[in-house]
């Protein structure tokens, strides 16, 4: 009896214990919850420089994106290996019975001495009358020129002749048919018996993104051409930057530009590598160089200055990267980089010397006698493990700091986990990884060392599998991880994802943040998080308590920060769920005071989409972007809020004074937190 009677308490008790299990299961499988607990008093500070951009040479970021120049090999001087000659992509418009093309070492310039020869052999009043539009070259462009009704590009080019000149300019559809605008440069022959530049501006009464620009002639004669450019006129502040590319950077707010790479300034070999020298002064004269790691030719309108100027046009410091006397393949010996750094020297100075100096004169004759705000330099880029770079990097790090000792010096080697053996103000961190472990590094500064060197997450990006070609699964990871970054922004000073820029003609590496051809462009996921994340500089980092049963898919972090734009103060929770449940929620905010502030005008935004490889591409270039809307319940110290599978959401709030607002004064509604 006794033993039924406790047989049948067991059954009665199972049957609540299933229940009990079936529902923690119901929930556990459907939603999960959380609570998060925000401290708005105190906090830490969020050092200024916290978000930045790192632009490198690569995927033709720069030469066929970011600088607008539509020619490609301007001046007939593009080498390297997967260069078929050097004046691709330049074609020759006529047969051999027309025309004999040729390059020969005439140019009137220094540094490139390649000019092209045309031997015309027809003549329009001559037996040998030339084709219906004349021969000549042309040039595509990178992967085919934009160009658009309405606008203006200016066309400079050398000439020089043993007769009359009568040559066409124009621009014409990709097969030469179609013209958009053209002009006859007519000129006689004591005009042309020395190099004469030539400087047109065209006007294009249609839109064709896929054209090239033509130099043609019908007349009998040998003409040589150097240095061929063709620029819109309409570019960012005129400085000669694509626009829509910058204010995609612009949107960032970035705080900094490390530029210009990356692999670009080591090179496979050293003399393939970014020397600074090289890429400043009048374009016409610059070189040039064959880009050995990413394999591609720069003409180098995109030099030190221009990066000097991009970083001061996006109000950004800039960042420089230099060369070390290390590329992959080869090193300088310790005893022998002394001309090196002396070149590094330099280059500090023509950024911030006085316009008087030897190097800061030739900063004020392009333009810009103020000095650039160079406050960092990187010695180096991924070199820590080089035979060299220890010896190399303390020669530099002493002259620089004998010569300017308020500049920040980087490190490439990592002291996150140990001390560095050299000084440094600063030290690279690089990670390209999966998914899983870019979110699980959200903690890798935790325990990492606080009395060092800060960090510089200089090149971070989820990679592989996972990522596509950009997906929202990379995208999210590494949302966790800034989150991280963030909360530790007392050791981590600056962050950057990489690469920025990829033509989607030259996909050399994959993913990256800002996709675009000759005209169309948009940002992938990983560029829209950059987005939550451009307040975060100079903010205050607030005190966050997650509780939460979903083990470690989520991640969360709340700064305060006040807008430039109205003066006012609000508080950003930012929430990563990089599980597949919805997560309900409770957000509580303590440390306001209650009988003066108040949160109201509260939004919501959130990037996520139907399946986590999602991608935006040019067709749907808003497919995964973040949807702003208002919160649903009313803000207040207390939210319950919910949170889609594999989403980042960020809860702005604003902070409004009380008593303030009654009185109604609008310019003094500003809390003094
Ligand atoms: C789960 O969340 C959804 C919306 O996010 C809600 O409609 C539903 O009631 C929740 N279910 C449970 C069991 O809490
Ligand atoms: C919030 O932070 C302040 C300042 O650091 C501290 O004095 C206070 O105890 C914290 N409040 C809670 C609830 O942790
Ligand atoms: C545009 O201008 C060119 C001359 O440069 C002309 O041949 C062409 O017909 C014009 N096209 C249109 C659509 O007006
Ligand atoms: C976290 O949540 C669990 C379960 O709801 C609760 O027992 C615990 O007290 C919470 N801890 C904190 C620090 O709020």
């Amino acid at each position: 009896m006794g033993s039924s009677t406790a047989s049948c308490c067991v059954l009665i008790l199972l049957y609540f214990f299933t229940l009990v299990c079936l529902s923690f299961v119901r929930l556990a499988g459907s939603n999960q919850t959380a609570t998060l607990a925000v401290n708005a008093s105190g906090g830490k500070p969020i050092p200024d420089t916290f978000f930045g951009i790192f632009f490198e040479e690569i995927n033709h970021a720069g030469a066929g994106g970011l600088w607008a120049e539509l020619v490609s090999n301007r001046g007939f001087e593009a080498g390297g290996p997967n260069t078929p000659s050097n004046i691709d992509p330049w074609s020759i418009i006529g047969d051999e019975s027309s025309i004999i093309v040729s390059t020969d070492r005439s140019s009137p310039f220094e540094l490139n001495k390649v000019a092209l020869q045309m031997v015309v052999l027809c003549d329009s009043q001559d037996g040998n009358i030339c084709p219906a539009g004349g021969v000549g070259v042309y040039n595509p462009g990178f992967w085919g020129m934009n160009i658009e009704q309405g606008k203006k590009y200016k066309v400079i080019l050398y000439v020089r002749s043993t007769g009359p000149v009568n040559l066409k300019v124009s621009l014409t559809g990709s097969n030469g048919v179609g013209e958009l605008a053209s002009t006859d440069i007519i000129l006689s022959e004591s005009d042309v018996s020395d190099w004469t530049k030539v400087d047109t501006t065209l006007e294009a009464n249609a839109t064709n993104h896929n054209s090239r620009l033509q130099l043609t002639t019908t007349r009998k004669g040998v003409i040589w051409l150097d240095q061929v450019s063709a620029m819109p006129e309409d570019t960012y502040k005129g400085h000669g930057f694509r626009s829509e590319l910058v204010e995609m950077l612009a949107d960032l707010k970035p705080r900094f530009v490390r530029f210009p790479g990356g692999c670009f300034v080591e090179g496979e070999w050293l003399r393939n590598a970014f020397r600074w020298k090289a890429t400043v002064g009048p374009w016409e004269e610059r070189p040039g160089h064959f880009g050995d790691v990413w394999k591609y030719w720069t003409d180098d309108g995109l030099g030190y200055f221009e990066f000097l100027q991009l970083a001061k046009d996006l109000g950004a410091l800039p960042i420089w990267v230099f060369n070390n006397g290390i590329s992959h393949n080869d090193q300088v010996a310790t005893s022998s980089v002394l001309p090196f750094v002396q070149e590094a020297l330099d280059g500090i100075e023509f950024a911030r010397g006085d316009p008087t100096s030897k190097w800061g004169s030739l900063r004020a004759a392009m333009g810009h006698p103020e000095p650039f705000d160079l406050k960092y330099v990187a010695i180096g880029n991924e070199d820590c493990g080089k035979r060299n770079y220890r010896g190399n990097y303390l020669k530099y790090y002493s002259a620089i700091r004998h010569a300017y000792p308020d500049i920040q010096l980087i490190s490439n080697c990592d002291a996150s986990s140990r001390p560095l053996d050299h000084p440094a103000h600063m030290y690279d961190y690089h990670v390209y990884t999966n998914a899983n472990d870019m979110f699980s590094r959200a903690h890798i500064f935790d325990h990492a060392l606080r009395n060092g060197p800060k960090a510089f997450v200089s090149e971070y990006a989820v990679t592989g599998r996972d990522a596509g070609k950009g997906s929202l699964l990379a995208a999210l990871a590494e949302a966790g991880f800034l989150i991280g970054l963030e909360m530790n922004s007392d050791i981590v000073h600056m962050i950057s994802y990489a690469p920025l820029f990829v033509n989607a003609n030259d996909r050399r590496w994959n993913p990256d943040a800002i996709v675009f051809n000759s005209y169309q462009l948009y940002g992938t996921p990983s560029y829209w998080v950059q987005q939550f994340f451009r307040e975060s500089s100079g903010a205050t980092v607030l005190d966050t308590t997650l509780n939460t049963t979903s083990s470690s898919s989520l991640i969360a972090s709340a700064i305060a920060w006040q807008n430039s734009a109205d003066e006012k103060n609000y508080i950003r929770i930012k929430v990563v769920n990089f599980g597949s449940d919805t997560v309900s929620l409770q957000i509580s905010i303590d440390g306001l005071d209650p009988k003066s502030l108040q949160l109201s005008g509260s939004t919501k935004t959130v990037l996520t989409s139907a399946n986590v490889m999602d991608e935006n591409t040019f067709s749907q270039p808003k497919k995964v972007v973040p949807t702003p809307s208002r919160l649903e319940s009313a803000a207040g110290q207390d939210m319950n809020v919910q949170l889609p599978p594999h989403s980042f959401t960020s809860f702005d709030l604003l902070k409004e004074s009380i008593n303030l607002k009654m009185a109604g004064t609008d310019s003094s509604t500003r809390s003094s937190i």
